[in-house]
């Protein structure tokens, strides 16, 4: 089995950007797509930002970092990714959509290339049955922000062949992650635990128990959190978070997973949280303050 050396990515969000970083600088050959230039532009810039803090932090030598800049291709075309060795899907959490790109890239790759989903929380089986290599499609589910966080997710699906699942963790070693094997259940190990945590802090504050300050305050001293639920909230984005909630809520059924009424009515009034410049948080101010969400004083 040919090593791998060129890497897609597909979407250059939060996390596919994140991602296409961490490889680039491995040393992989990386090929990010979006589907417009603005988009990628603004990818772009959140490499180049991030790139730039490791090495004002002394992380990165500036070489390491034009080394990365210049191993990293964003495109347009989903042709583009043809001659990948491994492909990572890091889009919109839509089932749908995901099929749509697997079959096509299914026809457009050889039989070698492994094709890995970022997803946090739909199944992995589901995608793989969408194209002609189940036994060569695992989950590589990373933590944002990426290049921050080491800890990587492989999850193999019933499908997955061993083979595939070791070359996934092998190619998360290579990042310079450390990756730990879980089941293709809905929301893995991390966001199993995670998700009913961040959804009983908005139930909590829901229900009068605290104030936003308080509740992040209070994980933060009382537990040594580096963020509040409530800023972690706004720094995962509440719009994801409520639909990784659904998926999940869907998979087990339990009132545990269910989003609560307040994060609903902020993504529908669109609160999304940082990247939309407001969520529990304002961010328009510096520091950032908690938001008056018109609950009973
Ligand atoms: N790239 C490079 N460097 C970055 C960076 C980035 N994207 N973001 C922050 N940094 C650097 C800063 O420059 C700073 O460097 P120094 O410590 O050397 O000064 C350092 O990281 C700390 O940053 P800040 O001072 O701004 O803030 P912080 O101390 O709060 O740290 C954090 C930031 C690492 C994100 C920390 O708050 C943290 O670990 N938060 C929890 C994040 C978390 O839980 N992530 C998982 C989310 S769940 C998920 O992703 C899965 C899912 O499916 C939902």
């Amino acid at each position: 089995m040919a090593a791998i050396t060129t890497v897609g990515i597909l979407g250059c969000g939060l996390m596919g950007s994140g991602i296409a970083q961490v490889a680039a600088t491995a040393g992989f050959q990386t090929v990010a797509r979006d589907v417009s230039e603005t988009l990628l532009e603004k990818g772009r810039a959140a490499i180049r930002k991030s790139l730039e803090k490791l090495v004002e932090k002394a992380k990165l030598e500036p070489a390491s970092r034009d080394a990365a800049l210049g191993r990293l291709e964003l495109v347009t075309e989903l042709a583009a990714l043809r001659n990948c060795d491994l492909i990572i899907e890091a889009v919109t959490e839509d089932l749908e959509l995901k099929n749509r790109l697997w079959r096509e890239l299914d026809g457009l790759c050889p039989p070698s290339t492994i094709f890995a989903s970022n997803t946090s929380s739909l199944s992995i089986a589901e995608m793989a049955a969408a194209t002609s290599r189940a036994d060569r499609f695992v989950g590589l589910h990373f933590f944002n922000p990426v290049p921050l966080m080491p800890l990587v997710e492989v999850v193999r699906s019933v499908r997955t062949s061993v083979e595939t699942f070791d070359r996934a963790v092998e190619f998360s070693r290579r990042l310079g992650k450390e990756p730990i094997a879980a089941l293709d259940r809905s929301g893995f190990i991390v966001n199993l635990l995670l998700i009913p945590y961040l959804l009983d802090a908005v139930r909590a504050l829901e229900h009068g128990v605290a104030s936003i300050h308080d509740i992040d305050r209070g994980m933060q001293l009382g537990c040594g959190h580096p963020m509040g639920p409530l800023t972690l909230l706004d720094f995962v984005g509440l719009d994801t978070t409520v639909r990784i909630a659904e998926i999940m809520f869907d998979e087990y059924r339990e009132p545990r997973y269910a989003a609560p009424p307040l994060l609903r009515r902020m993504v529908a009034a669109g609160l999304h949280g940082r990247k939309s410049g407001g969520g529990f948080y304002d961010y328009s101010v510096d520091p950032p303050t908690p938001r008056d969400l018109g609950l009973a004083r």
